[in-house]
């Protein structure tokens, strides 16, 4: 028996084992049943007799026919009339195009018209009883390729025939389908495209021409939207190709779609109307019965300037992005290429219908752009793309793979083993980063939770007055209108989007600041009511702590305790105010860093501030930083989905890429914000400033590239010339820059980002003989033992001094009731 099978190896499947070791094709382009090769473009399809090694049938027919289709793919097909393979040997996994070239001719005896077969690339049924039509068609698909072959099977109907004209099969990026979109309907996050197969059913060029092949990185074809329109009035053609910019970074590069595609949209017809009041609507065929993956493009090349341009985005009723704002999304930039994937329910008409509209007709010129669209058919719980498959995988064929494998390597092809080893590594740690990513569960915090605690005793006699007794002081409104004198205008400290705030002194004689909140605003009332509760659980010293609050005759009014020094922005640049040292902007920096290390860790569930930035970093009558505004805070995606809106939310040029790209909330978002205040801090100038040249306007671009050349010190605040040690410069220039990494999981924690910092400050203050270079190596994740030492020898910057300071902060709350709300 042993011996039989070791004899069935060798014999059936050396040939195999070569080819593994010969092979080296990451993409297979064939001109099936053509005597030459064929060049499309600039690339070569091969003839079919150098693709007949991948190919298993019984029978070789070659067609041809003298039909001139103008498409030289067309003139020849293999033929089919029982079932073939192909098994293409994959060396590098992932995801590939695969293009399937149809057009039915009669050949001798063989009417391809009357063919009816199925066809699958292992797992995936990609057709099923198909029987291709008239004129000369492609059909696209994509499936992510795990194993070290992929199998194209071709299973005639009983009686019946299949064929194929030409086959391409090509490794798409890895980052052009990521894992997550935005559900619709109900709205959520849709993970594991990764293990979808896609069939392509539309490609879209909103507002321009085909844009073909040969001017596509991955040779794809985008075709015009008229034909799709429902109404060709409602939205005119925007062309400007020249004006389209990629960012270097994230959101949208060439792989995702090309400049022409980019640089024309349908716009919404509003120019004779300002007042108009309708969406431009494509309309697409579908399938019903399968889930699709929408993917919008959007580059904003109609606005003149920033925030001009606000629209809401529906696949069919649902709405996939409300007032959609491309200029945050791309971090102040117009004309800047981003996509938006979304995935559909189960669609049950033979219809998608896409739309885009105005906002808010009262506020905004209504305006609504898109730019291209592609609507991709997800395969389905039976690996299907169209029916049911019929064509399953013997179990023999797959240990055939195995054995081959195991033989090629054996047989000297030694460094395919190490290959495969190295491949399986890297995968396995890629794949584990990712899950960190997403390992996190979230609870939402509620009103109606939670213990009753008091708000400190330096502001109370220690009991809770309020009926909503857990959110801390309700303060008469008579009483905080004599704190403020009657709000008086003279008195107002800083105007936000929430509304006014003024200083105030209460009858006790402390000062306060109040933030009044405008009280027509529905998005306000739930962000005050976020805000009160956030500040009544978290006390930290490097949290603006509240002192009260009002809701009497329906307003939403903050007390807090009044921060003598005003904003960090306000002491960087604009307001004229003496300039910091290097070290007084690092002990802001670290204090400001331990606020947010604390939201984040302090409570059983991770809360996002999601609103960093320098203006929301206030400072005492030492220069103590303290971090305000939790408007926004979140605890995760579950409040979030209590939410009539989802739209992303921050403040330009601070806000992560990689949010708005994936909807994920974490708190590495955050980590990205407190990155760009880093070098806010050391430029001392505003994160978006659209009078500099291009490529200045955003700092955390700007800065990241004289980092990556390694002279940061080009363009540091001219104050700090000279004044800052190198090694300082350089450790804070690293923890910047990992703050700014593209992917969540590549950046550090809050508390990495802590350490780092205090780290940079003993280089500033202390004298380091030794070698900067050794010193600052892996400093992010792994703490060297030399800062254990200096942080014991300074316990005054130490994080345990830290906690012991939180519990101090807590004077007066009850610890334990704290805690048992957890
Ligand atoms: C066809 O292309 C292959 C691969 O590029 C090449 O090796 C072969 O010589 C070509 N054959 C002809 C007839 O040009
Ligand atoms: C098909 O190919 C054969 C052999 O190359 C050629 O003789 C014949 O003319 C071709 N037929 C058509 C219809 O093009
Ligand atoms: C395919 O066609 C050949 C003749 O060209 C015939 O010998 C063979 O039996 C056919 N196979 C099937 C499965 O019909
Ligand atoms: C392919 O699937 C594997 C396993 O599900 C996954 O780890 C990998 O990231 C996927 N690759 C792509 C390009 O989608
Ligand atoms: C496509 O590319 C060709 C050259 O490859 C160029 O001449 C043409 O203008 C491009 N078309 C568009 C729409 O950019
Ligand atoms: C735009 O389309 C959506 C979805 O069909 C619909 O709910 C909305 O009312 C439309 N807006 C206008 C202004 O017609």
């Amino acid at each position: 028996m042993v011996h039989g099978d070791c004899f069935f190896m060798l014999v059936l499947f050396l040939p195999l084992a070569c080819l593994l070791e010969e092979a080296s094709a990451e993409n297979y382009l064939i001109d099936c049943g053509s005597p030459g090769n064929t060049t499309v473009g600039n690339r070569v399809f091969l003839a079919d007799s150098y693709a007949s090694k991948y190919l298993s049938t019984s029978q070789n027919i070659l067609g041809n026919t003298s039909v001139n289709t103008n498409l030289q793919l067309y003139q020849t097909a293999r033929i089919f009339n029982g079932t073939a393979k192909y098994t293409l040997p994959i060396s590098q996994k992932g995801r590939y195009f695969l293009r399937l070239y149809f057009f039915p001719f009669v050949y001798r005896a063989y009417n391809l018209r009357t063919a009816s077969f199925t066809v699958s690339a292992l797992p995936y049924v990609l057709l099923s009883g198909f029987t291709p039509q008239g004129s000369p068609t492609m059909k696209e698909y994509s499936v992510n390729v795990t194993s070290k072959n992929l199998v194209i099977t071709f299973a005639p109907a009983q009686n019946s025939l299949a064929f194929l004209n030409a086959l391409e099969v090509v490794l798409v990026p890895d980052m052009l389908i990521q894992d997550d979109a935005k559900l619709i309907n109900p709205s959520g996050n849709f993970n594991g495209l990764t293990s979808r197969a896609l069939g392509t059913v539309a490609r879209v060029n909103m507002g321009g021409p085909t844009v073909s092949y040969e001017n596509d990185t991955l040779w794809r074809t985008w075709v015009p939207d008229d034909s799709y329109l429902e109404n060709k009035n409602s939205g005119v053609a925007v062309q400007n190709i020249a004006a389209v910019r990629y960012a270097k970074s994230s959101l949208a590069t060439r792989d995702d779609a090309p400049p022409p595609v980019y640089g024309t949209c349908r716009r919404l017809n509003s120019e004779d109307n300002p007042s108009a009041n309708f969406n431009v609507t494509w309309d697409f065929t579908v399938d019903p019965g399968f889930q699709y993956l929408v993917r919008f493009h959007f580059c904003d090349i109609v606005s003149t300037a920033l925030n001009q341009l606000y629209f809401n985005v529906f696949v069919d009723s649902g709405i996939v992005l409300p007032a959609c704002d491309l200029s945050t999304m791309t971090g102040g930039f117009l004309a800047t290429p981003i996509y938006f994937d979304s995935v559909t329910p189960s669609i049950s008409s033979n219809k998608i219908r896409i739309s885009v509209g105005p906002v808010d007709v009262n506020q905004n010129y209504p305006l609504a752009i898109l730019n291209g669209l592609e609507i991709m058919k997800m395969s389905d719980s039976k690996n299907s793309l169209d029916g049911p498959g019929v064509v399953l995988p013997s179990s023999k064929t797959s240990s055939k793979t195995e054995v081959g494998v195991l033989i090629g390597a054996t047989g000297g092809g030694v460094s395919l083993l190490v290959l495969a080893v190295l491949l399986l590594i890297f995968c396995t740690r890629r794949r584990k980063k990712l899950t960190q990513g997403h390992s996190k569960t979230w609870i939402p915090l509620s009103l109606t939770r939670g213990t009753s605690h008091t708000m400190g005793s330096k502001y109370s006699n220690g009991t809770v007055t309020s009926v909503a007794s857990n959110l801390g002081y309700r303060i008469p409104f008579a009483a905080v209108q004599e704190a403020t004198n009657y709000f008086d205008e003279s008195w107002v400290i800083g105007i936000g989007g929430f509304g006014k705030v003024y200083k105030g002194v209460l009858g006790d004689g402390t000062k306060v600041a109040v933030k009044r909140g405008n009280p027509r605003s529905q998005q306000g009332f739930a962000e005050f009511r976020t805000e009160i509760e956030m500040l009544s659980q978290f006390r930290h010293r490097h949290l603006v702590s509240l002192i009260g609050y009002c809701d009497e005759n329906n307003e939403m009014i903050l007390i807090y305790e009044y921060m003598e020094n005003g904003t960090l922005k306000s002491h960087l640049y604009g307001s004229g105010l003496p300039s910091l040292s290097w070290k007084q902007r690092l002990d802001i920096c670290i204090g400001a860093a331990r606020g947010l290390h604390y939201l984040h860790t302090g409570y059983a569930k991770p809360v996002i501030h999601r609103d960093v930035k320098s203006a929301n970093i206030l400072l005492d009558e030492n220069l103590m930083a303290k971090v305000a505004d939790f408007g926004l805070s979140k605890t995760g995606p579950e409040l979030d989905q209590t939410h009539v809106s989802t739209a992303v939310k921050g403040s330009f040029g601070y806000l992560d890429p990689e949010y708005f790209r994936r909807q994920q909330l974490t708190e590495k978002s955050d980590v990205y914000s407190f990155g760009v205040v880093l070098f806010e801090v050391l430029c001392a100038r505003p994160v978006i400033d659209p009078t500099l040249p291009r490529d200045m306007v955003n700092l955390a671009e700007w800065a990241m590239k004289w980092q990556k050349k390694g002279q940061l010190e080009q363009i540091i605040d001219p104050n700090l010339q000279g004044n800052i040690k190198p090694q300082s410069l350089r450790k804070f220039g690293e923890t910047a820059e990992k703050c700014l990494a593209d992917f969540g999981v590549d950046r550090p924690s809050m508390g990495d980002v802590l350490w780092n910092l205090e780290y940079a400050l003993q280089l500033q203050e202390t004298t380091i003989p030794d070698d900067p270079d050794e010193r600052s190596a892996n400093m992010i994740g792994d703490i060297p033992s030399q800062v254990s030492n200096f942080r014991a020898n300074d316990a005054s910057v130490s994080l345990i001094q830290d906690e012991t300071t939180h519990v101090d902060d807590l004077s007066g709350v009850s610890m334990s009731k704290t805690w048992e709300t957890m």
